[in-house]
């Protein structure tokens, strides 16, 4: 069997760490060339070799994902190094446990619901403005500096985007990050509306609990993963080959009939705290 991405071209955003190198590394395997572009440029040239090493085509850009100048530039960079984009994954992405994680840290096992700085009545605008910057307005950027070239090269494409759980469940203390995933998740579907004349499928994954550097400190911190997978049906956390895969199928022609959706890859944790 032909493997599902050959002669393709990935873009693909946060592919330095967790989620977005999973699927850096997945999408190798089946047979696409990958530009992987994050902030950290160090992070992103090691995953390249890691790619280089598995026998695939790859190369790296460092971007600003939510600044428009840099989502152009890593665009331009991907066409002027493979040619072409044919799918993009964005999964570059913060949360509190990524840029307070400090703090976090130090307060190990201290219940989020303490720090009243996380809850909408004290949160600062500055932290909301960064986080909805990166995570929302950031998408958006990535996902119409790609297009462009999509739609410029006339032959359709694909474009995943990482969502969460949150996008569709209230937690306390993540505002800002439910309000960004919500956000991603409708922006998706607007992109897959007006993406369609071009033959641009748009879709997202929302995925649960997923062991990345972004769960940070929680996921060595024991009373909270056994509360994490005691609401979990499939009774574990999920990795980010998981995601990968549901990204994959997005990517991939086995979906091309399918445009503005969410897969939500939780391990049953939607069902059961929504239900
Ligand atoms: N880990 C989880 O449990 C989980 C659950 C649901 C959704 N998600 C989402 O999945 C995506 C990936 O998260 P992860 O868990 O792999 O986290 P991670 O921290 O391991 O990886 C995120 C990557 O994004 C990059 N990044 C951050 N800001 C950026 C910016 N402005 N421009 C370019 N790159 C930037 C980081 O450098 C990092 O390499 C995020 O959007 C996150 O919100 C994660």
């Amino acid at each position: 069997m032909a493997a599902r991405l050959d002669g393709k071209v990935a873009l693909i955003t946060g592919g330095a760490s967790g989620i977005g190198r999973g699927c850096a590394l997945r999408f190798a395997e089946e047979g696409a060339t990958i530009m992987v572009a994050d902030l950290n440029g160090e992070r992103a040239e090691k995953v390249v070799a890691e790619l280089i090493a598995m026998g695939a085509k790859a190369d790296s850009v460092q971007v600003d994902t939510a600044s428009e100048e840099s989502c152009e530039a890593m665009a331009a960079a991907a066409v002027a190094a493979f040619g072409r984009i044919d799918t993009c994954v964005a999964a570059a992405g913060i949360s509190h446990a990524g840029y307070v994680s400090r703090e976090i840290d130090e307060q190990r096992g201290r219940d989020r619901m303490d720090r009243t700085d996380m809850l909408l009545l004290d949160k600062s605008l500055d932290s909301w403005h960064k986080l909805i910057d990166v995570n929302l307005t950031g998408v958006m950027l990535t996902n119409r500096a790609v297009a462009r070239r999509m739609a410029a090269a006339g032959s359709g494409g694909t474009i995943v985007n990482i969502a969460s759980v949150a996008a569709v469940t209230a937690l306390m203390g993540s505002a800002d990050y439910c309000v960004s995933k919500a956000g991603v998740w409708m922006l998706t579907k607007c992109f897959a509306l007006e993406l369609a004349r071009h033959k641009i499928r748009v879709n997202a994954v929302g995925p649960g609990y997923i062991r990345t550097p972004m769960s940070g400190a929680a996921i060595t911190h024991q009373p909270w993963v056994d509360s994490q997978i005691r609401h979990t049906p499939l009774r574990r956390l999920g990795e980010a080959v998981d995601i990968a895969n549901a990204c994959l199928y997005l990517a991939c022609e086995e979906s091309s009939f399918v445009t503005g959706e969410i897969i939500f890859p939780d391990g049953g944790y939607g069902a059961a705290v929504r239900s």
